[in-house]
C-alpha cells in the first residue's frame, strides 16, 4: 500500500474512495485527545465493511475469559477497552433515499487529517441511485482543551435536484466490541430524554458500573443563516434522535453543528453526570465550532512546539515522523495517573486497550523528552498504585514477602493475558518497569519519587527476582528457568540473557536507591523498611545474585547468548528464506517458528540499548552482527531498537533501513493489519529511532549527550527536546550541527564528546567534520 495516502509534510490525505481500505482509513484517521479517541466512521450510515470504534480512556469491561484448555493461575477475564456510544452519527435521506457510501456512486472523495491543527475533513459527491446528486463536507475534532468535548461541522450541497433533506444527528448506545468473546453486548441502559434540539443517554457497563453520559446539541444552518425546522423525536433502547425536514434547492448549503460531551463516572459523581454533561454541550454549542476550532488549533499548535521534527529532503519519512508524533499525543496526554498507553490507543481493539512493557520500554523515553516531567511521572505512579495487584498476582503464584509481578496486560493491575508462555512465564515486563523510574530519574534528574513510591515498586520488584532466580549447583551460578524473552518466538527457555540481565539490574538499582535515600532520606527510608518489613538480610542475598548471575555467552562468537542451547538451532540466516516464508507467523506452524533460530524482535539487543554504557563497541557490533541478520521484526516495537544500535557502530545505511521499517508502518500498512488500529506504542519507537538513533541522544551524569548524524538521503533533520527546563531545538545537516536553547534555562552538553554549556537562549553551532 505504499503512498497510498498522498505524501504531505502536515496532512495524511486520501484521495478516491476505496471501500476495500476503509477499515484501514478509519484507524489512520483516527481522533482522538487523551481522554476519549475513535476510529474514523463515518457520521452517515455506511453499509460497507467498517470497525465502528468510540472509546473512553480507561472505561473498560471484565469480559469473561475464553480459552481452549484451562490452566491453574489464569485470569478469569480480559479487560478489555469498550466500544461506546457512537456519538459522531448524523444520518442522511435525501428526497426518502438513504445516503449510505456502500449504495452510491461516490466522486471526488477526500479525507484530510490535518496534523497540524488536529481535526479531521472529508468532502465528496454522492449520486444517488434516483438521481440526486449531493455535495457533503465535514469537519470533526475532538477538543485538546475541553477533553469532554467532540464537534463536528457537516454540509450538504444539493448539486441537481431540489426537494427534501431528512437529517437525523443521533447517539447510538446499542454497539458492541467486536472481539466480544462471548458475543455479549456489555452495557446496559440507565436513562435518557430526547427534545428538539438536544437529547442524552446515560449508560452503564454490566459489570463494574462505569457510567458515561453523551449529551447532544446541534444547530442548522441554510445558505449560512440559522435555520430552526421541526423536529421529530425518537428514541429505542439505547438509542436516540432528532429528526429535520429541510426543503432545498439546487446549490443550497444545509450545515448541521452538532456538540457532544461525553462524560464518565471517573470523573463525576453518577448523580451529577447528566447536569453536567448537558452544560458542557451547551457551553460548546454557545462558543460554537469556530472558537472550538480555534481553540484545538492553538493547543496543538503548543504540542509541536515541544514535540515536532522536522526533516527537510524526504517528505515521506517527514509525513511518517509527524503522524506517529501526533497520534502519540492524541493518546496520553498524562493528566491522569490512571490512565496509560495501549499498544493500539484509541484506533482499534487490538490488545484491549491494555497496559504492556510497551509504555515503560518505549512510550516513557517519548514522553520524558517532549512534555513536563509530570506527565512521565504519572506513568510511573500508574504502576506504583497497582502495586498491590501484583503483589497479589505474584502471591498467586506462590511468592511471598511482598514479591510483586506486575502484569503482562492490565487494566486495573490484575493480569488479562492468558497464554501461560506469556501470562507466567515473559516477566521481563517486571524489569521494565523498574528501568523506567531509571530512565525518569536519569533524565530529569528528580529524585523525590524514589522516597515518595518508587522504591516500593522497586522493592517489591526486586523481591521477585530474588526469589526467581535459583542457585544452579553445576553452574554455581544463578540461573533463571522457564521464561519467554522479548522474542516471544522462544518459550520456556533457561537463562534468557536479557531477562538474567534485567533480573540483576533492577537488584543493583535498588540497592543503589537504597544508599541514596540511607544518605539523602533516611527517615524515609527506616519508615519505608518497616512498612515493607524489608530486612537487611535480603540486600547480602540480591548481593549474591548480582556477583554470581549466570549469562549465556559464545565465546568463540565473543557474542551474548539469547538463552540456553540457541547455538544448537540450525543456523540460517533471514536472508536466506525464500520470501514467501514471510511473515513466519503467517506462513509457518508455531512448532516450527519455536524450533528455529529466528527472533521476533530485538532480545539481546534490547538489553544491549538498554545498559549500553556498559559494553564496549566491538562488543555491541558483534551482537548487532550476530542477531539483526536473524531477526525477524515480526513485532513492530523491533526495528527501532536495531536503528538506534546500527548508529551506535557506525552503520548508518542498516540504521536507515531498519527506520524505514517503522516509519511508516501503519501509513504504508506494511504489516497488512492497520486494519486492526494502527500502532501506537512503537510510533514512540519510530521517535527514539530519530532521536536517539540518528541524534544520538542520551543522558549521562546529568549531562545531555548528543552525537547526531544524518541519512544521506535527508538534508537536514530537527527535533526538539524539553531537559531539565531547557526546551532544546537540535538541527543537524551532513556538515553542520545547531543547538538553539529556545528557554533560559542553561544546559550541560556533551557533543561528538566534547563538553558544552548551552545558556538560556543561546545557539551553539558545531562544524561536522
Ligand atoms: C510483542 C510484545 C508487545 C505486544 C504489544 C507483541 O507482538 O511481542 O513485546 O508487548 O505485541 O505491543
Amino acid at each position: 500500500m505504499k503512498h497510498y495516502y498522498k505524501l504531505d509534510e502536515w496532512n495524511i490525505i486520501e484521495e478516491g474512495f476505496d471501500a476495500d481500505k476503509n477499515e484501514i482509513s478509519e484507524s489512520i484517521f483516527s481522533l482522538g485527545n487523551g481522554y476519549m479517541g475513535q476510529r474514523a466512521n463515518f457520521e452517515e450510515e455506511y453499509s460497507g465493511a467498517s470497525l465502528q470504534g468510540n472509546y473512553i480512556a480507561g472505561v473498560y469491561y471484565p469480559d469473561k475469559t475464553r480459552v481452549g484448555w484451562w490452566k491453574n493461575g489464569y485470569p478469569e477475564y480480559f479487560a478489555k477497552v469498550l466500544n461506546s456510544t457512537n456519538w459522531i452519527g448524523i444520518n442522511i435521506k435525501i428526497n426518502d433515499i438513504s445516503l449510505d457510501l456502500a449504495k452510491c456512486t461516490v466522486n471526488e472523495f477526500k479525507r484530510v487529517l490535518n496534523m497540524e491543527e488536529g481535526y479531521l475533513q472529508r468532502s465528496f459527491k454522492a449520486a444517488l441511485s434516483n438521481g440526486n446528486e449531493i455535495e457533503v463536507k465535514s469537519k470533526r475534532f475532538i477538543s485538546m482543551t475541553r477533553g469532554e468535548i467532540g464537534a463536528i461541522k457537516y454540509s450538504l450541497k444539493p448539486l441537481n435536484f431540489k426537494g427534501k433533506l431528512e437529517i437525523t444527528p443521533y447517539l447510538d448506545g446499542d454497539v458492541m466490541n467486536s472481539d466480544s468473546n462471548y458475543d455479549e453486548k456489555f452495557w446496559d441502559e440507565i436513562s435518557k430524554e430526547v427534545n428538539p434540539y438536544e437529547a442524552y443517554m446515560m449508560l452503564k457497563t454490566k459489570k463494574l458500573d462505569f457510567h458515561i453520559c453523551t449529551y447532544m446539541t446541534y444547530e442548522l444552518t441554510k445558505n449560512g443563516e440559522i435555520i430552526k425546522p421541526l423536529v421529530a423525536l425518537e428514541q429505542s433502547e439505547k438509542y436516540v434522535s432528532n429528526t429535520v425536514l429541510v426543503d432545498c434547492i439546487e446549490n443550497d448549503e444545509i450545515t448541521i453543528y452538532k456538540y457532544v460531551a461525553n462524560t464518565s463516572s471517573r470523573y463525576y459523581e453518577t448523580a451529577e453526570l447528566r447536569q453536567r454533561t448537558k452544560e458542557l454541550s451547551n457551553k460548546a454549542k454557545n462558543d460554537g465550532f469556530d472558537i472550538l476550532l480555534k481553540e484545538q488549533a492553538h493547543s496543538w499548535k503548543e504540542k509541536w512546539k515541544e514535540s515536532d521534527i522536522v526533516i527537510e529532503g524526504d517528505i515521506s519519512a517527514q509525513q511518517g515522523i509527524r503522524f506517529n508524533i501526533f497520534q502519540l499525543n492524541q493518546t496520553y496526554t498524562g493528566e491522569d495517573h490512571r490512565l496509560n498507553i495501549g499498544p493500539k490507543g484509541f484506533t482499534g481493539e487490538k490488545y484491549g486497550g491494555s497496559t504492556y512493557w510497551d509504555t515503560e520500554a518505549y512510550c516513557i523515553p517519548f514522553y520524558l523528552s517532549t512534555s513536563e516531567e509530570k506527565v512521565s511521572r504519572n506513568l510511573l505512579l500508574y504502576r506504583y498504585k497497582q502495586l498491590d495487584k501484583a503483589i497479589e498476582n505474584a502471591e498467586k503464584l506462590g511468592f511471598t514477602n511482598g514479591a510483586a509481578l506486575y502484569p503482562m496486560v492490565t487494566m486495573n493491575g490484575e493480569e488479562c493475558h492468558n497464554e501461560w508462555e506469556i501470562t507466567f512465564e515473559e516477566i521481563h515486563r517486571n524489569g521494565a518497569i523498574a528501568y523506567a523510574t531509571y530512565n525518569y530519574v536519569n533524565y530529569t534528574g528528580d529524585k523525590s519519587c524514589l522516597g515518595e513510591f518508587s522504591f516500593e515498586v522497586l522493592a517489591a520488584i526486586s523481591r521477585f527476582w530474588a526469589q526467581r532466580a535459583t542457585f544452579s549447583k553445576s553452574k554455581n551460578k544463578y540461573v533463571i528457568l522457564g521464561v519467554t524473552g522479548p522474542n516471544e518466538y522462544e518459550n520456556n527457555i533457561n537463562n534468557n540473557w536479557y531477562t538474567n540481565k534485567i533480573a540483576a539490574w533492577t537488584l543493583g538499582y535498588t540497592l543503589e536507591v537504597i544508599n541514596y535515600l540511607s544518605e539523602n532520606e533516611p527517615e524515609r527510608l527506616s519508615e519505608l523498611k518497616e512498612k515493607l518489613n524489608f530486612k537487611d538480610d535480603e540486600i547480602v542475598i540480591w548481593k549474591s545474585i548480582i556477583e554470581n548471575m549466570y549469562y549465556p555467552c559464545d565465546e568463540e562468537l565473543g557474542i551474548f547468548l539469547q538463552q540456553d542451547g540457541y547455538m544448537d538451532k540450525e543456523q540460517i540466516l533471514v536472508k536466506e528464506l525464500d520470501k514467501k516464508h514471510l511473515p513466519l507467523n503467517q506462513n509457518w506452524s508455531w512448532d516450527r517458528i519455536l524450533r528455529s533460530c529466528f527472533i521476533k524482535q530485538a532480545d539481546v539487543l534490547q538489553g544491549i540499548y538498554l545498559f549500553e554504557q556498559e559494553y564496549d563497541t566491538d562488543t555491541i557490533r558483534r551482537n548487532f552482527e550476530f542477531y539483526e541478520p536473524r531477526t525477524v521484526h515480526e513485532s513492530s516495537l523491533s526495528p527501532c531498537i536495531h536503528t538506534i544500535l546500527a548508529g551506535k557502530i557506525g552503520n548508518h545505511d542498516k540504521a536507515y533501513e531498519m527506520y524505514l521499517r517503522a516509519s511508516r508502518l501503519d501509513l504504508d500498512n506494511y504489516n497488512n493489519d492497520t486494519n486492526d488500529g494502527c500502532h501506537s506504542t512503537s510510533m514512540a519507537g519510530t521517535w527514539m529511532a530519530i532521536v536517539h538513533g540518528f541524534g544520538g541522544l542520551r543522558v549521562m551524569n546529568n549531562k545531555l549527550i548528543l552525537n547526531p548524524f544524518i541519512p544521506k538521503h535527508w538534508c537536514s533533520c530537527s527535533f526538539k527536546i524539553m531537559f531539565r527546563g531547557a526546551l532544546l531545538n537540535i538541527k543537524f545537516t551532513a556538515s553542520t550541527l545547531q543547538i538553539q536553547n529556545e528557554n533560559n534555562i542553561a544546559v550541560n552538553l556533551s557533543v561528538y564528546e566534547k563538553d558544552y554549556s548551552l545558556n538560556g537562549n543561546d545557539l551553539l553551532e558545531i562544524n561536522i567534520l
